[in-house]
């Protein structure tokens, strides 16, 4: 029998057109060297866009837009994602494409307002009441069901809870079972469990059984320190859009913990602006007292060229809200008609909404930069460039084409080449890839020159 090793514990992640980029790459000072962060070239540009994220994180950018213009493939898309990268996980992040807002069901205005609502964030801060510790028993006590037949009922849970201080053991309502259950606590898991409210957390399963399994994906988390029994802060961060959602069927009071207890129960009625007013009411009282914390977080309209007139007019009334995230616009459109009307504009965006904006250009690249960035994702797609002529002939095609499309052509020519039975990419097979697909330019010169071949 052969025992194989298991290779590896980090997940596969699937490569998508920008999973190179991983921020701006720029030095404390705010200066962006040649490459960094996955990009490359744009300094001026990416500059600008950290000076953006400055601003964003002092919170000093609220209800500001911000508009990434250039050429095709010059990289727009990629910096509003390496924005995103920079805020990080806990500043909301909501991109979305101009052509999402029409939908026969539901209003423009009303899909914006959704994505603006997305683009906020709350952190609330509490103060709780816990019991945390690693589960070190746990047994259910049953007895026979009262109400007779053969079933038993379980009476009560005890639980033993340790922490670096000491243990504890618990005996528990068997209500909290239930929750225990369900978040699937097992021995050696651990859990907070909130005094009052008797709602259960599993924070992770304990480091001491780090090594158990070769393969999985399980979160280790150290062994708690303090006393079982403590007060303990709890974060929640969560986005106006969920407690829209979560209190469109209102249920509970009015305060925010029940606002927060009807996330996750799954509701579906219509979010009215009634709504929406009496959540911001509540919301800003919280935030007075101190509750609460407004983290104003990123809207991304990539294509925003695809609104039309009504979105616009929209858009320059919400960015005057005083609820407003920042909004970062992307298009590649040059002198152009604002979609429903018949008025041309600069980017198909009215002047008075382009007022409002910070314009931040990308623009073309210079070939060294063209070869950089083609060495970066062939890493990433895990094609071999061994030598310099492979890599001058993919940057020739990018500067007769488009980098997108000299970039699309490593994985069909890496097959290519793999087929050969080669180990790494040649100049060779980038010139039979390229024979092989027509570029954006090729189409349609064919296009006009065989006008009588295609049905216009
Ligand atoms: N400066 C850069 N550094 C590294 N990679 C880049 C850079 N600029 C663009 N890319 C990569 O080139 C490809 C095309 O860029 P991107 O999609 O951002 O273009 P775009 O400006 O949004 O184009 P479009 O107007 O067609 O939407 C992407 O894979 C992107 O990650
Ligand atoms: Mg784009």
């Amino acid at each position: 029998m052969k025992i194989e090793d298991v290779r590896s514990t980090a997940k596969a992640q699937r490569i998508a057109a920008h999973s190179h980029v991983k921020g701006l790459g720029l030095s404390a000072n705010g200066t962006a060297a040649q490459m960094g962060g996955g990009l490359v070239g744009h300094e001026q540009a990416r500059e600008a866009a950290g000076v953006v994220v400055e601003l964003i994180k002092c919170k000093k950018m609220a209800g500001r837009a911000l508009l990434i213009t250039g050429g095709m493939g010059s990289g727009k898309t990629a910096l509003a994602l390496a924005i995103a990268q920079e805020l990080g996980t806990k500043v909301p992040f909501c991109p979305m494409v101009g052509s999402e807002v029409y939908s026969s069901e539901v209003k423009k205005t009303e899909v914006l307002m959704e994505h603006f609502r997305r683009a906020i964030g709350l952190r609330i801060k509490e103060n709780k009441e816990v019991f945390e510790g690693e589960v070190i028993e746990l047994t259910p006590e049953e007895t026979e069901n009262p109400l007779g037949g053969y079933g038993k009922t379980i009476s009560k849970v005890v639980i033993g809870l340790k922490t670096v201080r000491g243990t504890k053991q618990l005996k528990l309502d068997p209500t909290i079972y239930e929750s225990l259950q369900k978040e699937r606590v097992s021995v050696g898991d651990v859990i907070y469990i909130e005094a009052n409210s008797g709602a259960v957390k599993r924070v992770g399963r304990s480091d001491v059984y780090a090594t158990e399994f070769d393969l999985e994906a399980e979160e280790y988390v150290p062994l708690p320190k303090g006393d079982v029994h403590k007060k303990k802060e709890v974060v929640q961060d969560v986005t106006l859009h969920d407690l829209d959602v979560a209190n469109a069927r209102p249920q509970g009071g009015r305060d925010i913990m029940s606002m927060l207890n009807q996330m996750g129960k799954p509701t579906k009625t219509e979010i009215t602006e009634k709504l929406r007013a009496e959540i911001n009411k509540i919301v800003s009282g919280y935030i007075d007292q101190g509750v609460a914390e407004l983290v104003p977080g990123v809207l991304f309209i990539d294509e925003v060229h695809l609104l039309d007139i009504e979105c616009f007019a929209y858009l320059n009334r919400a960015l005057e809200s005083n609820l407003a995230p920042i909004v970062i616009f992307a298009t590649n459109r040059g002198m152009t008609e604002v979609r429903g009307t018949d008025m041309r504009a600069p980017h198909g965006i009215p002047v008075d909404l382009l007022d409002r904006c910070m314009v931040i250009r990308t623009g073309p690249y210079t070939m060294e930069e063209i070869a950089v960035i083609i060495q970066i994702r062939a890493k990433v797609e895990g094609v071999v460039l061994k030598d310099n002529s492979v890599v001058t002939a993919l940057a020739d095609v990018a500067a007769r084409t488009s980098l997108r499309y000299a970039t699309q052509l490593l994985t069909p020519a890496s097959i290519l080449s793999g087929v050969k039975g080669q180990d790494h990419l040649t100049a060779e097979d980038v010139k039979e890839a390229d024979s092989l697909f027509y570029d954006a330019k090729a189409s349609a010169r064919l296009l006009m020159e065989s006008p009588s071949k295609y049905i216009s």
